[in-house]
């Protein structure tokens, strides 16, 4: 669409009118995200920066210095988000776009999931403060901390903790019992003022997330730009089975509680819930450990963490109370003792209509083919929708490979994604600004 189109379509919208023409640097861009993939860059393959380590803190260095060098204001809050603004006061008072995402990944993950949304967000802001763009509704970038919780089990800790929906924060702790606020405390925020970080309502106009697909479709449909209606809810259950530790040569079989043949029965069981009998969408078995881990002693513990998704909350729901069931008929049947506790649940949200519209009218204006979809990953947009209403934009994964050292994106593909944000940032403008025209917050 051009810029005439634009006006012959009645669209009205003054700012991406005026700026149809802008792009991102994606040179500066690549590059960036080159260097904060050697940021926690794995000698076993892949990136792992852990939200909340020492990986993470320097990639909010990186960050930082990339903000500083481009004249952008930088903070930190309590809970270790850093959000960059441009400087001097608010251009208006009243609610801000928040754009972003995060810089955490799983053990071995890749260097795009989060990180991409993150650059190509400081790419958008840096290149409307460098042609002086001057947008009603101020754009704040965010980088929320911990997204994925792969070290401290607190998922979406950061996003969590801007909606104020953090709940028991400090008990959170990382698998061998270190608590949080040590944690917190070494990436420069502040375990006591926890609630500092709390965004009111109101303050939000509108929260922006690009990302990586993270899955196959859109490169398997050829389409570069998704759409994204909806985000999956996710529940993890951390299941504790305890059997008793025997000689693994002298112990009769029929005499026998064996804890990993308990868990591997659990396993088998998620994995049906969702294959076999389609209760839910996904349902995975990611975590496991047993113990004593000795070949010749039959296991006495084993500790595992099982996730079921869907975008329906019914069926979310109705997961997590058939791997409840599994857990207790498997107990029954093996002796173990079997505990189970959810360590995480997250609602499934829907995005904001009008935003999905201008999503969809930026990849028009830049001849950009674009698929409405759902995001069978969670986001840290899913918490952010408890306060404002939110837009998701989605690029391809090569071979739809993600949370694994192959997660790739054609450069191509991510420079227009970051000019599609771009492009959505100016065309929300006038969303944001009609009264009632950003919809109401989902989920
Ligand atoms: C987040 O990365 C998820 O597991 O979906
Ligand atoms: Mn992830
Ligand atoms: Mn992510």
């Amino acid at each position: 669409m051009t810029q005439s189109d634009l006006k012959a379509r009645g669209a009205g919208n003054a700012v991406l009118e005026r700026h149809a023409g802008l792009r991102i640097d994606g040179a500066r861009m690549i590059e960036e995200l080159e260097l904060l993939g050697e940021i926690g860059a794995d000698p076993a393959g892949g990136v792992t920066r852990l939200g909340l380590s020492a990986q993470e803190n320097a990639a909010r260095d990186f960050l930082r210095d990339r903000c500083g060098a481009a004249g952008l204001h930088v903070e930190t809050d309590p809970a270790g988000n850093l959000f960059a603004r441009r400087p001097g006061p608010p251009r208006a008072p009243g609610p801000v776009l928040l754009v972003g995402s995060h810089m955490d990944t799983v053990v071995q993950g890749g260097r795009l999931d989060g990180a991409y949304g993150v650059i190509a967000a400081l790419e958008v802001l840096r290149v409307l403060h460098e042609h002086r763009v001057d947008l009603p509704v101020e754009m704040v970038v965010v980088a929320f901390a911990n997204e994925e919780g792969a070290l401290i089990q607190a998922p979406f800790w950061g996003s969590r903790a801007l909606c104020g929906s953090l709940e028991n924060p400090l008990d959170a702790t990382d698998r061998a019992g270190r608590p949080v606020s040590a944690y917190l405390t070494e990436s420069g925020g502040t375990p006591e003022r926890l609630a500092d970080a709390v965004w009111p309502p109101g303050s939000v106009a509108a929260f922006l997330e690009l990302h990586i697909e993270q899955g196959p479709s859109l490169e398997r449909h050829g389409v570069p730009v998704g759409v994204v209606e909806g985000i999956v809810g996710r529940t993890i259950l951390d299941i504790d089975v305890t059997g008793e530790a025997q000689h693994a040569g002298t112990t009769p079989m029929p005499d026998r509680r064996d804890a990993l043949v308990a868990a591997a029965e659990i396993v088998l069981a998620t994995r049906r819930i969702a294959a076999e009998d389609g209760v839910c969408t996904t349902a995975t078995t990611g975590y496991l450990t047993a113990t004593p881990n000795v070949t010749n002693t039959v296991p006495g513990e084993v500790r595992l963490s099982a996730e079921v998704r869907d975008t329906d909350p019914v069926r979310l729901a109705r997961g997590e109370a058939v791997l409840r069931e599994q857990c207790a008929r498997v107990a029954a049947a093996s002796g173990c003792r079997i505990g189970v506790r959810a360590a995480m649940r997250s609602r499934p949200v829907s995005t904001a209509p009008p935003l999905r519209g201008v999503i969809r009218e930026a990849a028009d204006l830049l001849g950009l083919k674009h698929r409405t979809m759902p995001s069978g990953a969670g986001h840290d947009a899913q918490i952010v929708a408890q306060l404002a209403p939110i837009g998701m934009i989605f690029v391809p994964s090569s071979r739809g490979v993600s949370h694994a050292p192959g997660e790739d994106t054609l450069p191509g593909d991510l420079v227009n994604g970051a000019n599609v944000l771009l492009h959505t940032v100016l065309g929300a403008q006038a969303e944001l600004g009609r009264p009632g025209g950003h919809g109401s917050p989902s989920g």
